[in-house]
């Protein structure tokens, strides 16, 4: 749990920025109701616009509740296990394997580049993951942990390694770091974000995509963001996922911030093994991902990994080969069409929250200026 220490500066930090959050001083003893009091009351749109100082108009509450679609499950895009692939050896001994609680999450965000991350970080021969996204926190949490714990890889028992599972709808969700700080108060969370603005077209796009394969249409970014008097609806849901730090000071009251890592998602798309040292280093991993883990593919416009598995058990003859891995289509859409005034609306938008969000993390080296 945060200290009171680092409660008193954050709540000064948000008060100077003009965030106005309410229910935030407690007693240790009323800590549970007045947690739940405070989700319930900012999770009300009109305390949304209080909170986030947005003028609305016309506004169409059930319309924008319409809209949203249930996340997508990317699954599909996690590549095949080494250690499925060496299982194919004859020599072949199987560890001693346990599963267990991830040591680490990917809590979010979403289309912040999660998959990317948790494949090229599972490049790593210390790290494993679970391939679906688990939904436990938020989806399946009458499930009990034991289920949870069911759905990890099942990690060595001899060697140290980490365990990682990522399920970005974690990030938003208010009740999820409660249960994930009651479930195991240890857990290292990490964070992928986007430029804010990049990220909400990616949201709306990835929306569109799915029902444009369907063969159905969909409004454009400006008919779902904007009021008919052309301001913009803070209750459209891409746009509140992308006020980074709304959502954050829901996890800042239970883990401290050397318990959460940042990544830049922005660099993560043009140096990978930038942003898996920094990752490494948090992990308590021998950095072991480098730049000669990557190659770039022109035609998807973004790096793949590269790996090379050796079998040491298979010598003399040892056996090797090198894996190439590249996310599939539903990774690095196309873009959809924007208007440059939309651009230029969203980033006067964003700028304040974006300087919230910079002052809570205490790192301001993003580059998140207005481009496309
Ligand atoms: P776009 O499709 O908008 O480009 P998530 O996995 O969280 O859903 O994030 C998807 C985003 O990951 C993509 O959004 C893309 O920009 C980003 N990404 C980062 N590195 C990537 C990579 N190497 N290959 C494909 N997409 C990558």
């Amino acid at each position: 749990m945060c200290s009171m220490g680092t409660l008193t500066n954050l709540l000064t930090l948000l008060l100077l920025c003009g965030f106005v959050a309410k229910g935030w001083s407690s007693g240790e003893g009323e800590e549970e109701r007045e947690v739940g009091e405070m989700d319930e009351e900012i999770e009300s749109e009109e305390e949304m616009e209080d909170v986030l100082d947005v003028e609305e108009e016309d506004t169409d509450w059930q319309d924008m509740e319409s809209e949203e679609e249930s996340e997508e499950e990317d699954a599909e895009e996690a590549f095949n296990d080494v250690e499925d692939e060496t299982m194919l050896c004859a020599d072949y001994v199987p560890e001693i394997r346990e599963k267990r609680l991830p040591d680490a999450v990917i809590i979010g965000t979403r289309k912040g580049g999660t998959r990317a991350l948790l494949e090229f970080a599972n490049m790593h021969p210390r790290i494993m993951r679970a391939k679906p996204e688990i939904h436990f926190y938020d989806k399946h949490w009458q499930k009990g942990v034991s289920w949870y714990v069911e759905q990890m890889p099942a990690v060595p028992v001899s060697s140290h390694h980490t365990c990682m599972e990522k399920t970005p709808g974690y990030f938003h969700e208010a009740k999820v770091p409660r249960r994930l700080y009651e479930t195991n108060n240890a857990t290292k969370l990490v964070i992928i974000v986007r430029n804010s603005v990049h990220r909400l077209v990616s949201d709306y796009n990835q929306l569109r995509s799915k029902r444009l394969d369907r063969g159905e249409e969909y409004l454009s970014l400006e008919e779902s963001l904007f009021t008919s008097t052309g301001q913009i609806k803070i209750g459209y849901k891409p746009l509140q996922r992308s006020i980074y730090h709304y959502h954050l000071v829901r996890w800042m009251r239970y883990f401290p911030l050397n318990q959460i890592h940042i990544v830049d998602g922005d660099r993560f798309i043009s140096e990978p093994w930038v942003g898996l040292a920094e990752l490494e280093t948090f992990l308590g991993l021998q950095p072991q991902i480098t730049q000669d883990n990557f190659f770039f593919n022109s035609t998807k416009g973004f790096y793949c990994g590269l790996q090379t598995v050796t079998v040491p058990s298979a010598s003399p003859h040892l056996w090797s080969c090198t894996r190439r891995t590249c996310l599939s289509k539903s990774k690095g859409r196309p873009k959809p069409p924007v208007e440059q005034s939309t651009y230029d609306k969203l980033y006067r938008f964003f700028e304040r929250h974006n300087q919230i969000f910079f002052s809570l993390i205490n790192k301001f080296d993003f580059d998140w200026t207005n481009k496309r």
